[in-house]
């Protein structure tokens, strides 16, 4: 199989859908890689990285989509690249379509086959390709919300751990799941105070059963999130009801009632955010002040550290891209339903039920 890796064009996008090494593991199993010159400079990779691991360099998109049956991207294909795709490609990356009609329309339109990374599925019942993005923002979320409390960034100006002889800063994270699990993790390892709030007793016992006395857990009420939030130095929202927009657990009155100068990092802003007073930002700016608090609100999170993103999305895209090269998509997806649920667009057909649902397709 040829497999075409073209440089991400969206705005502000720096990961890469393959890296050299798993541009290697595919050339090693008699596939052929063409790359874009440049697509890997953002994540930090050389076109030289990508030549030793045995890929052909490209100049040009145009060339890449045709010479390659799969694509292997990150973000949707902007409406220039939609144009060069066609009957025969296989285009693998995140597509999101429930909300992008133009988009949604447009694959229709070229006839490709349309595999999207948000709606393949695991044995669990999990999104294994969403959920090293999570793993990313809930990492990336204390160490964002540590900088945010520091004076010069509008913060309390307290540092996090606090020192021997002064208390450490009190962290609460909203929702215990992927994101709120790893947000804790490294709270606790920065030194903080942490609390962890869920509605599921199964998520608080998991992390009972990993953190120890180290993180307390609380059930999710009303009542127990606006005690607990009054009491934040940095507050971290996390909560996801699947297919729905967040809920607003925290009201504008809660912010209101909060420490001058202390942080909310919104990460289910881009389900909306579980505060009422969250906005999505993006990275050229990315707080603001309400009510006294700072809000960092970025919509994207993971890209801010694209080579960890780039390699952490690797680590999870390889196996299916493997699956469909070594394969080709009909008999990979016949042969794996999980892949299969990563289906979207066939032969000008939506093929994934939620997309035509919600797009009345
Ligand atoms: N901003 C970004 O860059 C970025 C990056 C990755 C993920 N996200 C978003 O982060 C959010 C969380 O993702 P995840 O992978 O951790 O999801 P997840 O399903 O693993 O965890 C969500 C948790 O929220 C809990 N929850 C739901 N309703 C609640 C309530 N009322 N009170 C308390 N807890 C509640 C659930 O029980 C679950 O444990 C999603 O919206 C995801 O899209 C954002």
């Amino acid at each position: 199989m040829r497999i075409g890796v073209p440089k991400e064009i969206k705005d502000n996008e720096f990961r890469v859908g393959l890296t050299p090494s798993s541009a290697s593991e595919l050339v090693r199993n008699g596939h052929e890689v063409v790359v874009q010159a440049g697509a890997g400079a953002g994540s930090g990779l050389s076109d030289e990285e990508y030549a030793s691991a045995g890929a052909v360099i490209a100049t040009s998109a145009a060339e890449i989509f045709e010479r390659a049956q799969l694509i292997v991207k990150v973000k949707e294909p902007q409406a220039g690249e939609r144009q060069l795709l066609r009957p025969g490609h296989v285009l693998f990356t995140y597509l999101h379509l429930a909300a992008d009609r133009a988009q949604t329309l447009d694959l229709m339109k070229s006839g490709a086959t349309c595999i999207a990374y948000e709606t393949v599925t695991s044995p669990q019942g999990a999104l294994p390709l969403l959920t090293p993005m999570s793993e990313v923002a809930g990492r990336l979320a204390p160490q964002v919300g540590a900088h945010c409390l520091e004076k010069e960034a509008g913060g309390r100006g307290i540092l996090l751990g606090g020192v021997p002889g002064v208390p450490a800063a009190e962290v609460v994270v909203l929702g215990g799941g992927v994101v709120g699990s790893h947000a804790a993790a490294i709270a606790l390892g920065m030194g903080a105070n942490v609390t962890v709030v869920d509605r599921n007793p199964e998520a608080l016992r998991r992390l009972d059963f990993r953190f120890g006395t180290g993180v307390r857990t609380i059930f999710s009420t009303q009542g127990a999130i606006a005690e607990i939030v009054r009491r934040a130095d940095l507050l971290i929202g996390t909560v996801l009801v699947p297919g729905a927009k967040a809920p607003k657990l925290v009201s504008r009155e809660m912010v209101r009632g909060m420490k001058n100068g202390a942080v909310i990092v919104d990460v289910a802003i881009d389900q909306g955010g579980c505060c009422e007073t969250s906005r999505p930002t993006s990275h050229s700016s990315p707080t603001y002040v309400d009510e006294g608090v700072v809000h960092y609100c970025v919509t994207n999170m993971p890209g801010a550290v694209p080579r960890t993103s780039t390699f952490a999305l690797n680590n999870a895209t390889l196996p299916f891209v493997l699956a469909l090269a070594g394969k080709g998509w009909e008999k990979a997806t016949a042969d794996d339903p999980h892949l299969a649920a990563g289906v979207n667009v066939v032969a000008g057909k939506v093929v994934c039920k939620p997309v035509a649902e919600a797009l009345g397709l």
